[in-house]
């Protein structure tokens, strides 16, 4: 318990647990606890000196603005996103921010989420991987994060309402183990809860989510603050795990907590427990405070060099790109986008940067040929056919056609759902007469959530996806196109080829407040490949600038009875040009008692290689890579497993097959049991027989081989009712219940 704890009154403890304004926490002067800020977040320091708002409305002081989670999700690259994490620490740091709210490692579960720009991706070892390396990285400058949004915010029609109904093996091996693995990893200073409610219940108010997983199985040291207005009933909050209502709303929660306590609705000790959370990691914040200056210029360096690290080259074709800059015909650029670039998401996360390169700019600068632009459509959707003709007009008499297209504010933000996977009609008609005059066009695409690529890909020889890229967003581009640098990404979801393919599409949005996550554990990849599904462009693809090989796999288990592998394998540039690759180790299960995905991602490595270099990679996979969550625990069934080593999803040449001979888990039965669960259990049938022996041969005979198939979905409380009717005197089932019950549970659940 934090010393101070004893020392305060009823209300001043009451009070640390909501904000003493929008950003800061509340200050206890006489005893020296400070007051500390806490600011979004997540990939700029959005620090409000004047009015105050969390929907991006009013202004905030410069700061860099690094490319979304929907960039640096597709980077795969935890060193890059924890330099990253340390830049938004230190820029923190310099102007007095002591938390800042991100990462999010929501995972997308449908491309139409509003807010997919802010996460990671469609798989959670990737969000949780990179998510660990931005904690690890703002945290090294005595800056706390803030993980959101815990948990199952996947969408943001009726969000703040809506209830995610999800079973919870769903939970634990999707929508969890980012969270999880941020936890176990770093201890982040916080956790934000989401707005929705989980099973029925508020995130804010859910015990289940804020003590028993949170703390009690993953060993949260930090505190956990509500989303922004999240907390619905105050007391509840607290006494469920709730340490900090945000933001500060008068005394109405400070004053229903103290009466609460008075009047023997919520016990002090949850309120003892809370307040002390709260100051002990902020004792650690100020306590751990390292020297910091940021330089602007650098994180403007580092903005560009993640962003490029973070493009997407889905097309290539006939090698157009990279683009000579030196000599060459005219090249058009074309595009609003291009002119007016958008590089960051709208909503809450919406910052001021401290410059802005927009690609227009960037190309003049970078190239000695002639560059003519026309803007081709506008934002606001008025008739843009005059722009298209011009844009047609020079796009016909010019070399090369460089085309800015994606979205905009107004078609994806924080605050509501896509309506559709398009680019707007004005964008796809203006593709359509610019290709017609002149077929070497290269897409360029800035958006934070997938489009899909109809009338384009296939059609234009070169796609390049920047997603919302930051601030240098538009000189990477330039970069990528005249071959300064490497298009690094690789696609962290699924492009689908039609949204009704999606597998929440069914159960999206919802409706009557609540969300059935229908699809359980197959999001993304692991529901295409499960439905043998065409998609425009898999999961973990991207193209590059030069060519890699796989080969001499190797994979090493130390003992099978251990669920441990390493996996060794070897990449080749096999191509003229630096670049570089991502390793992906896809494990499958390829016999389970219950249904899993054909394949999960399950460890990867970036990889950068000079031309004809070659490298081994070594890549770890622990028990956890081999198991699925069943009853309360994690398991690993015996038997075999594939080990698929590639590019991407849907491109592993290099596969494995090995055998664990880990010992059967074993699922103790109870009363609700099964009677083929009790065949199970190496005990279980021997012991149901031996009570059925007394009730006679037609009992015995349920459980006969020919009759087991029949009755075995019964539960054994119904089926010895059943039994005991053919017993020669009355019978105490109870009784009999519970022997059986002490006979299996002394077998204990691990068999020897
Ligand atoms: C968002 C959070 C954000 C908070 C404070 C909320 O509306 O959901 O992500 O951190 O506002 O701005």
């Amino acid at each position: 318990m934090h010393p101070h704890v004893s020392q305060l009154t009823l209300e001043e403890k009451a009070g640390l647990l909501s904000g003493g304004s929008f950003w800061k926490t509340r200050a206890v002067d006489r005893l020296g606890i400070p007051s500390m800020v806490l600011t979004d977040g997540p990939h700029g320091v959005r620090y409000q000196r004047e009015d105050s708002d969390h929907l991006g409305l009013f202004d905030s002081e410069p700061a860099t603005s690094f490319p979304t989670a929907s960039a640096t999700g597709s980077s795969w690259d935890p060193e890059l996103v924890e330099e990253m994490g340390r830049a938004l620490g230190a820029e923190s740091r310099a102007i007095g921010v002591n938390i800042l709210l991100g990462p999010g490692v929501n995972m997308k579960r449908s491309p139409l989420c509003g807010r997919n720009f802010e996460y990671f991706g469609e798989d959670p070892l990737l969000a949780g991987v990179l998510g660990s390396a931005w904690v690890r990285g703002i945290q090294s400058q005595g800056v706390g994060a803030s993980v959101k949004h815990y948990a199952a915010n996947n969408q943001e029609t009726d969000r703040m309402r809506v209830s995610a109904e999800v079973d919870e093996r769903t939970l634990r091996e999707i929508y969890l183990p980012a969270f999880e693995r941020i936890v176990c990893e770093t201890q982040p200073a916080t956790i934000m809860c989401s707005y929705n409610k989980v099973n029925g219940v508020y995130a804010s108010q859910n015990r289940w989510l804020l003590s028993d997983t949170l703390r009690g199985d993953w060993g949260f040291e930090g505190y956990v603050v509500s989303d922004w207005g999240a907390v619905v009933d105050p007391v509840a909050a607290v006494a469920a795990g709730l340490d900090l209502a945000m933001p500060g709303a008068g005394e109405s929660v400070p004053e229903s907590i103290v009466e609460a306590v008075r009047s023997g609705n919520l016990d002090e000790a949850s309120v003892d427990t809370a307040v002390s959370n709260i100051l002990t990691v902020h004792d650690r914040l100020l306590a751990d405070r390292p020297a910091v200056t940021p330089d602007h210029a650098a994180n403007h360096a580092l903005a560009r060099r993640i962003a490029t690290e973070s493009s997407v080259l889905l097309t290539n074709e006939g090698s157009i790109l990279p683009l000579e800059a030196g000599q060459g015909g005219n090249i058009a650029v074309i595009g609003e986008f291009a002119r007016t670039p958008r590089y960051q998401g709208a909503g809450s996360s919406h910052i001021k940067p401290t410059r802005l390169d927009d690609a227009l700019s960037a190309i003049r600068a970078m190239s000695d040929r002639e560059i003519g632009f026309a803007a081709g459509f506008s934002f606001d959707g008025a008739d843009d056919s005059t722009l298209r003709a011009e844009a047609v007009e020079l796009a016909s008499r010019s070399e090369v056609v460089v085309l800015f297209l994606g979205l905009s504010d107004a078609e994806e933000s924080e605050g509501f759902d896509r309506k559709n996977l398009l680019l707007p009609e004005t964008q796809r008609l203006l593709v359509a007469d610019v290709v017609a005059a002149n077929p070497n066009v290269i897409v360029v695409l800035s958006n934070g959530g997938v489009v899909t690529l109809d009338g384009i890909a296939g059609v234009v020889p070169a796609v390049l996806e920047m997603w919302l890229g930051g601030q240098a967003s538009g000189s990477a581009a330039a970069e990528i196109l005249f071959g300064a640098a490497e298009p690094g990404g690789r696609l962290a979801e699924t492009i689908p080829l039609a949204l009704s393919h999606n597998p929440a599409h069914v159960n999206w949005p919802g409706s009557d407040g609540i969300v059935r996550y229908g699809e359980g554990v197959y999001i993304g990849y692991r529901w295409y490949d499960a439905t043998d599904r065409e998609v425009a462009f898999p999961f973990g693809y991207g193209l590059s600038y030069t060519r890699f090989e796989y080969s001499d796999l190797a994979v090493r288990v130390a003992d099978r009875t251990v669920a441990q592998a390493t996996v060794q394998v070897t990449i080749e540039n096999t191509g003229a040009r630096a670049g570089s690759d991502v390793v992906q180790v896809y494990v499958g299960d390829v016999e389970s008692t219950v249904d899993r995905p054909a394949r999960e991602l399950k460890g990867f490595v970036k990889v950068h290689l000079e031309p004809g270099e070659r490298r081994t990679v070594t890549i770890d996979l622990d028990d956890r890579a081999f198991a699925f969550w069943r009853q309360g625990s994690w398991v690993v069934e015996p038997g075999a497993f594939t080990i698929e080593v590639g590019s991407h999803s849907r491109s592993l040449p290099l596969r494995e097959v090995i055998e664990l001979e880990v010992p059967t888990p074993v699922i103790v039965p109870d009363r609700d049991s099964t009677v083929a669960e009790w065949a199970d259990h190496p005990s279980g049938m021997k012991a149901l027989r031996e009570v059925l022996s007394h009730f006679g041969p037609a009992a015995e005979a349920m459980v006969g081989e020919e009759t087991l198939q029949m009755v075995g979905s019964m539960p054994l409380r119904t089926m010895l009712t059943f039994a005991a009717q053919a017993a020669p005197e009355t019978v105490d089932l109870d009784e009999i219940i519970e022997s059986l019950l002490s006979e299996v549970q002394q077998a204990g659940p691990v068999p020897a």
